[in-house]
């Protein structure tokens, strides 16, 4: 992998696209995260795909739409355990499964979700 080269430009926005819908198809499967989320997943996972296209070097469209992410600040309503990380954990080990991709790069996104997905726990 180049280091030069974001995430975003060496698998493409259609890879992301479909890890965010393979993503909410597992969190509608999942009764513990599903009750967290609202009604429609649709814009849900338009935030998801927004946000992550950004955070893999992409463009910065989520925090026009959305302003600064403060993901830690914006999941605080939710209680979050370790228990709750490893669901959530689990959906996204499954959407990047679904992905072929060069296990580099795999790697690569799942240090970073591990990384989230634990600065996200709010709750003993
Ligand atoms: C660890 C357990 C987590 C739980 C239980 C959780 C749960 C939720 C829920 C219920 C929502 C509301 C869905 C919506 O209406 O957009 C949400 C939003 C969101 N989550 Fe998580 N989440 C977790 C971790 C993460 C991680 C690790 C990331 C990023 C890598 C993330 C990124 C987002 C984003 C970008 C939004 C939309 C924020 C917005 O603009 O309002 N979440 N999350």
């Amino acid at each position: 992998m180049n280091s030069t080269q974001t995430i975003y430009e060496l698998i493409g926005e259609e890879k992301i696209r479909q890890l965010s819908k393979v993503f909410y198809q597992e969190i509608a499967k999942n009764e513990v995260l599903r009750r967290l989320y609202p009604k429609d997943l649709q814009p849900a996972e338009e935030r998801l795909y927004l946000f992550l296209l950004q955070v893999f070097g992409g463009p910065g469209i989520y925090s026009e739409q959305r302003g600064h992410p403060r993901l830690r600040m914006r999941h605080a309503k939710w209680k979050i355990d370790s228990s709750m990380r490893d669901h959530w954990m689990n959906a996204m080990l499954v959407a990047l499964d679904h992905l072929s991709i060069d296990p580099t790069i795999r790697e690569a996104m799942m240090s970073y979700f591990v990384k989230a997905a634990n600065h996200m726990i709010n709750h003993a």
